[in-house]
Formats: C-alpha cells, sequence, structure tokens
C-alpha cells in the first residue's frame, strides 16, 4: 500500500542540499545588489560571514577564516597547491572526494604521496597515518557516508599540517579546530547556502607555512594568500581576491541566522543526529537494507548512505536505480540514488536543514518502493 503522508520537503540530495526551513526567495530582496563588492557596505557584509562562520563553529581567535572562490574544490586545492611540498605528504582517500584530491596530488602536483585507502564503507587505519608528513584527509565522505569518528587519532604535538575537506561535516558534526590546520566547506552543505563560494580555514601553523614557504609550482591569481611573503590578510577580512556574488552572501548570512535561531552548533548538530537515527532505527528493522558504513562508529550524520541486502535482488545497481527513480516520480524523495562511482545504493542527506519529520515521512515509501520492485523484477 502506498503510504499517504507524505515528506513536506522532498528534497534529500547531498549538494545543493535542502535550504533551511522557511526559506523564501522573497527575503533575499534586501540583498546588496548592483553595488562594488569593493564598497563599505558590501565588505562589511561579506566580512560578517568570516565574523559570524566563526561564531557559530567555534573557530579559536587566533585562526584566519576566509571566502575563496570555487566552492569547497577551490578552498582544497588552494589549501593544497599553496602548502604542499615542503615536506612529505600522507592522502587519506575512502570514497569518491578523497581520490581526487590523490590525483590531484599525485598527477597534478606529481608529489610522491603514501596514499591511504580503503573501500567504500571502510576507513583506513588511521594509526598507521605519519603526522611528521602533511595530511590531507575528508572528515566526512560524502559518498561512502563513512565519517572519522573525532580528532583523538590526530596528535597536538604534530610536525606536518593537517588539511581537511570538511564540506559534508561542517557544522552538522563537531570539529576539533586544535588538530585542524586547513579546513574547507562550502556554503551549499549543510546550511544549504548557495554554491560558488568556499571557506578556508587556516591555523596559526598554516599561516606560518605560508609566509615561509613557496612551492616550486606556477600560483594562479586565484589561488594567491600571500604577497611579498606575507599573508594577504584582506582575504579574511571582507577582501575576496575576486567578485563574490552578493546574492549568495546575503543567502548565507541568513543561513547563519537560522542557525543560531535553531541552537547554533549544538542545535544543528543535534538536528543532523536525529535524522540520521530516525533511518538508523528504521534500518535496525530490517533485513533487506543496510548501511554502507560498516562501523557505526563512523556512521555519517549528513550523508547516509543506505545498501540493499535481499538475496532476491537479482541486478543490485539496477535496482537501487529503480528504487530512487520510483520515490523521484513521487515527489517524495529527490537525487537520492547513490553517488555515480559509489557502490549501488540510496544516498539520503540527513543535513542540518532537513527536518526529522519529513525523514520520517519518507521511510514507508522506502518500504512500499522496495516490495513495489521486488514484485516488479
Ligand atoms: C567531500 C567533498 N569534497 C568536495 C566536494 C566538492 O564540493 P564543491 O562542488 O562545493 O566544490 C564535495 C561535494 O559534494 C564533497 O562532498
Amino acid at each position: 500500500m502506498k503510504p499517504e503522508r507524505r515528506p513536506r520537503r522532498p528534497q534529500f540530495s547531498s549538494g545543493p542540499c535542502a535550504k533551511r526551513p522557511g526559506w523564501s526567495l522573497a527575503n533575499l530582496e534586501g540583498a546588496l545588489l548592483g553595488r562594488s563588492h569593493r564598497s563599505g557596505p558590501a565588505r562589511d557584509r561579506i566580512r560578517e560571514v568570516s565574523i559570524r562562520s566563526r561564531e557559530i563553529l567555534g573557530i579559536p581567535a587566533d585562526y584566519h577564516v576566509g571566502i575563496v572562490p570555487a566552492s569547497d574544490t577551490g578552498a582544497v586545492e588552494m589549501a593544497m597547491w599553496s602548502l604542499l611540498g615542503a615536506r612529505g605528504v600522507t592522502m587519506l582517500a575512502w570514497e569518491s572526494f578523497g581520490a581526487g584530491w590523490v590525483t590531484d596530488v599525485a598527477k597534478q602536483l606529481k608529489l610522491d604521496a603514501t596514499v591511504l585507502t580503503a573501500d567504500y564503507g571502510h576507513l583506513p587505519d588511521l594509526a598507521a597515518v605519519d603526522f611528521s608528513t602533511d595530511v590531507v584527509f575528508t572528515w566526512n565522505g560524502t559518498t561512502s557516508g563513512v565519517r572519522v569518528p573525532n580528532g583523538d587519532w590526530i596528535p597536538a604535538d604534530r610536525d606536518g599540517l593537517t588539511i581537511c575537506d570538511a564540506t559534508s561535516a561542517a557544522f552538522a558534526m563537531e570539529l576539533p579546530w586544535d588538530k585542524l590546520d586547513v579546513t574547507t566547506y562550502s556554503w551549499q552543505k549543510v546550511l544549504g547556502g548557495e554554491a560558488a563560494h568556499g571557506m578556508l580555514i587556516l591555523s596559526p601553523r598554516a599561516v606560518e607555512r605560508l609566509e615561509s614557504y613557496t612551492p616550486p609550482w606556477p600560483l594562479p591569481k586565484i589561488f594567491r594568500l600571500t604577497k611579498g611573503g606575507k599573508l594577504i590578510e584582506g582575504v579574511f577580512r571582507g577582501e575576496t581576491i575576486n567578485t563574490p556574488s552578493m546574492l549568495a552572501v546575503e543567502d548565507y548570512l541568513q543561513a547563519l541566522a537560522w542557525a543560531r535561531s535553531v541552537g547554533g552548533l549544538h542545535g544543528l548538530i543535534a538536528r543532523a543526529d536525529a535524522n540520521t537515527k530516525a533511518i538508523a532505527d528504521f534500518v535496525e528493522m530490517r533485513d533487506w537494507i543496510d548501511f554502507l558504513a560498516h562501523d557505526p562508529a563512523t556512521l555519517s550524520t549528513t550523508s547516509v548512505c543506505l545498501k540493499f541486502t535481499d538475496d532476491r535482488i537479482k541486478d543490485g545497481a539496477a535496482f537501487a536505480k529503480a528504487v530512487a527513480k520510483r520515490l523521484d516520480t513521487e515527489g517524495v524523495a529527490h537525487d537520492i540514488g547513490a553517488y555515480r562511482d559509489a557502490p549501488a545504493g540510496l544516498r539520503i542527506w540527513c543535513g542540518s536543514t532537513i527536518e526529522t519529520a519529513d525523514v520520517e515521512a519518507l521511510l514507508p515509501w522506502l518500504d512500499w518502493a522496495f516490495e513495489t520492485e521486488i514484485a516488479a523484477q
């Protein structure tokens, strides 16, 4: 039987993610449009992004928080191109995005990195990481639904820098700032902002590296963080490298205000946790579906990845696609097919802008779509 109740908002994409509840385009009417981004009022709005992000995320006062071009990818690549090569490098990869950073470092920067990998569903051996090298890793593997459990595996007295792609973790998971030298994320993920701009957060040690090391390769203007061996402080004070979208800035500032209204970081984390728990309770009661993540301690609370485990399924990939399509056609869940490089299954975004009531309303539909597809095989 088809369920009667439908999620009020069927947007469960893992990026761009659902807008915050109550979002409306009309709220952006006050955006500072048609003005130079170098004008005083515009610079103040842009600077506000760094101030409010720092406030909500609890970023230490001696860290730099800046806005950079090209979303999270821009921020990660800028960090790698600017910082790597000074010492050995260790790359951790357990899904598609981490693997992409390995390709950058090995094939483009041509660095002889130590690469620690794991299959989808697992983490590499974190105890094997050599922190005398720089270490590049993803906090939450968006395409496998596996995250690092915490920062305990990162020593406080490391010699190398840690460069962390936290785009699907920031605002939904605790990030131990003392363990992270470079952290990146994009506005389009947990806060449901717009894409295009990335955030780059630097520890004092990362700044020290930037000011003491010049990489041997050319750096395009869009990546340059120093001038004459000194950090370009303006990038972290509202003077972006190139022109930002003031519409996206306004939207992100409103997302940050919403974040405050739901209890700041703890409220945001609690929302993602509750969404994930709703799915965990559902999975627990069924023998035909399971998480891709093997260890519950590494289960993502944003990009929740599921696999079908029923013996009756003949073609796993076709089956998962058919279920996702059925739910999409019904208008109860958009964009929940597994990522193109990931094992067959579903990926349901549980980040903080998602309402738990919507996850709960979706789950009976999953029962229905599963049974319908089993019967249709
Ligand atoms: C872990 C991770 N890194 C990088 C990206 C790329 O992000 P963007 O498109 O914002 O550059 C994504 C997008 O889903 C991601 O999940």
